[in-house]
């Protein structure tokens, strides 16, 4: 994992009351980037594997306490079968290679999204990593992994609806918080700041319920180039800007 950078210099630019609890990344432009290059898309996946390591090093040094990454969504099983089980091994050798780095940083990993659908090796090697380093403290590592915003809220109605059916609610009794208690991101706080790269200006389905009141960054290269200084502009951009949330800004 690169060291040194950000440098101490650029941190204290940074408003350290006002640092963002749940950054999220959708990690845009592999394919692209390899594809100016002549690669095959997954040298371009490879290299965004590096470009999450920048991004989890600036994390750590700007005190984010969770960083969520999208690294596979429902979506992309569609992709060519070589693709597809090439982003199975990168998560499969991140969870096994990566795994001590990532141990010895403090940062507990999670892999969020429709698991049971992966392969059964991968899911035990998913736990595994998960146990290994349920403990750690200094930054929750969330890889969105076969994940998909829209089906994720299906599933909370349907886990609501039973429990209305088996009059455990009543319908009109439902709120905002039930719903998102039964969804795949329960557990974390909704991220205040969400970071796109490659140019492309959409949500594309991720966190699609979590995001509602998210500061949006887009970042124009792909996300292979990614460094430390694009998440602290982005960081920067997030801090300049006020959240009022409808409300009048005091
Ligand atoms: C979107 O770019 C990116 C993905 C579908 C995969 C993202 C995966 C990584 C960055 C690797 C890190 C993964 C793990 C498990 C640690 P794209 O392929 O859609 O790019 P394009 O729009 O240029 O084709």
């Amino acid at each position: 994992m690169p060291k040194a950078l950000p440098s101490p210099q650029m941190l204290s630019e940074l408003n350290p009351d006002a640092i963002p609890r749940h950054v999220a990344l959708i990690m845009d432009g592999n394919g692209r980037w390899a594809s100016e290059r002549h690669q095959p898309r997954l040298f371009g996946h490879k290299k965004g594997v590096e470009a999450l390591k920048k991004a989890i090093n600036y994390a750590l040094k700007a005190n984010i306490p969770f960083l969520s990454a999208w690294a596979f969504s429902t979506a992309n099983w569609k992709r060519p079968k070589s693709e597809v089980s090439g982003l199975m091994t990168i998560l499969r050798h991140t969870l096994e290679k990566d795994i001590d780095e990532f141990h010895e940083k403090g940062i507990c990993l999670r892999v969020i999204g429709f698991l049971n659908d992966l392969d059964k090796n991968l899911q035990k090697i998913i736990q595994n990593a998960q146990e290994r380093t349920k403990n750690n403290s200094a930054l929750t590592l969330i890889i969105h992994f076969n994940y998909d915003g829209r089906k994720d809220m299906v599933q909370a109605v349907q886990k609501l609806s039973e429990k209305v059916k088996s009059g455990e609610i009543l319908s009109e009794s439902i709120t905002e918080d039930m719903i998102s208690q039964n969804t795949l991101m329960a557990e974390f706080t909704d991220p205040e700041l969400l970071i796109r790269t490659s140019g492309v200006v959409r949500l594309s389905n991720y966190m699609m319920w979590q995001c509602a009141f998210t500061e949006l960054v887009f970042i124009e290269k792909n996300w292979p180039d990614f460094t430390e200084e694009d998440f602290h502009g982005a960081l920067l951009k997030f801090q300049k800007t006020a959240r009022n949330f409808g409300q009048v800004s005091t």
